[in-house]
């Protein structure tokens, strides 16, 4: 980030003045999809790539949003939000102090200028980091220019950034992003609990291998339709679990040996093989993390290659771009583990592979995606950052 060249770019849009700014990361999956909805154990972590917010209070109740690579600036007021809902650029800014007003915080208008390097789009969390960063930027500063102490509970901000994505913008998404850019530590990924919200820090000791990440540079065209959709399918087989099992508190919370005694229940063998998929790979999740704990990094990355299968063929969230990268990336000298990341329906692959084979790794699986689907795509090589926090050492 050229920092100086934002703040210039602020000065010119805003006038001259001081600024605040805050940041906050996207995450990557290690495993543990689609199920954080569905009260599932989910193990993020935070990427290095994050959006930063420059953001300074107004006097009124305005809000002027920009971005570094956007002509448009996005405009609302901060006592007639509701009229913004949506998608469009400043949405999601919305969306969350629409949220954190419902939550009582005391918010003042501001002028905020975004700049990111997650990639837009590709199932990084750009979203959630921009949601996270703008809760706790107008959480602090609502809270100062109020006259009161700015201490912000991170969780809580993730939890807004959620339900503004939910309730604004129209995406029914869990809470594992959010809460990952939010709660992200270096070096650490994130085992969540997202029934309850309870997590531990695990160090990502992969001494010897690299995580990188692949991103197909298919867009996420139909993606939210389809969440939406598989969100409505999991509530159908919830139904006939509670049937079976009253008490039921979440779908992942049966057993897979609950599953397989009750695997009648379901009305068609779609919505079986979503709860399937949803127990199952809640089980990998425990599995993955005890072994990466005994540092059993070949038996993880088989987790994660049955994690991909079981998105593409129980879930169905991979699609053809998905598949050709993590399914050539398996069979590439020096992978021990790929799968899809995210939502799915494109965005990113996230593959484990030998140091000494990440160059050539690159190289054999961008050639042979390429020759397979047509597409160029990118790889980043990142490790885990730390998640959101207001950045004073600029
Ligand atoms: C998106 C959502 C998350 C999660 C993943 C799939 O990233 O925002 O809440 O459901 O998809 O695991």
């Amino acid at each position: 980030m050229d920092y100086k060249a934002l703040k210039a770019k602020f000065d010119r849009l805003f006038g001259e003045g001081d600024v605040r700014v805050f940041a906050a990361p996207g995450r990557v999956n290690l495993i543990g999809e689609h199920i954080d909805y569905n009260g599932g154990k989910v193990f993020p972590a935070a990427l290095e790539m994050k959006n930063v917010v420059l953001c300074r209070v107004r006097p009124d109740r305005k809000m002027r949003i920009a971005a570094d690579d956007l002509s448009i600036i996005a405009e609302g007021d901060l006592d007639h939000l509701e009229e913004k809902k949506g998608k469009d650029w400043g949405a999601y800014q919305l969306g969350v102090c629409d949220e954190l007003q419902k939550a009582g915080y005391p918010l003042v208008g501001c002028d905020m200028l975004f700049w990111g390097n997650v990639p837009f789009g590709s199932g990084l969390s750009s979203s959630a980091s921009i949601e996270v960063a703008t809760a706790i930027a107008m959480a602090t500063l609502g809270l100062e220019a109020a006259g009161k102490e700015a201490v912000i509970d991170l969780v809580e901000m993730a939890v807004i950034g959620q339900k503004a994505e939910n309730n604004f913008v129209g995406v029914n998404c869990g809470i594992m992003d959010q809460f990952a850019s939010a709660m992200g530590k270096k070096d650490m990924a994130i085992l969540l609990d997202c029934n309850t919200l309870d997590y531990e820090l695990v160090p990502m000791d992969m001494t010897g291998y690299s995580i990188v990440i692949g991103n197909t540079k298919k867009k996420r065209g139909l993606a939210d339709s389809k969440y939406n959709e598989r969100r409505a399918e999991c509530d159908v087989a919830m139904e006939c679990l509670k049937k079976v099992f009253p008490d039921l508190d979440a779908m992942c919370s049966l057993t897979p040996e609950q599953f397989e005694a009750h695997k009648d229940i379901y009305p068609t063998g779609i919505i079986r093989n979503r709860a399937e998929h949803s127990v199952y790979e809640n089980a990998r999740v425990l599995k993955a993390v005890e072994l990466l704990k005994k540092g059993d990094l070949l038996g993880f990355g088989q987790l994660l290659n049955a994690s991909h299968k079981s998105l593409k063929e129980l879930y169905e969230v991979t699609g053809p771009e998905l598949d050709a990268m993590a399914e050539t990336a398996q069979k590439t000298e020096g992978c021990i583990g790929s799968r899809m990341t995210g939502a799915g329906f494109g965005g990113c692959t996230v593959s484990i592979v030998k140091n000494e084979c990440v160059d050539s790794f690159i190289e054999t699986v961008g050639k042979k995606y390429t020759e397979l689907t047509g597409l160029v795509p990118e790889f980043y090589v990142s490790g885990a950052g730390d998640g959101a926090m207001e950045l004073t050492d600029l």
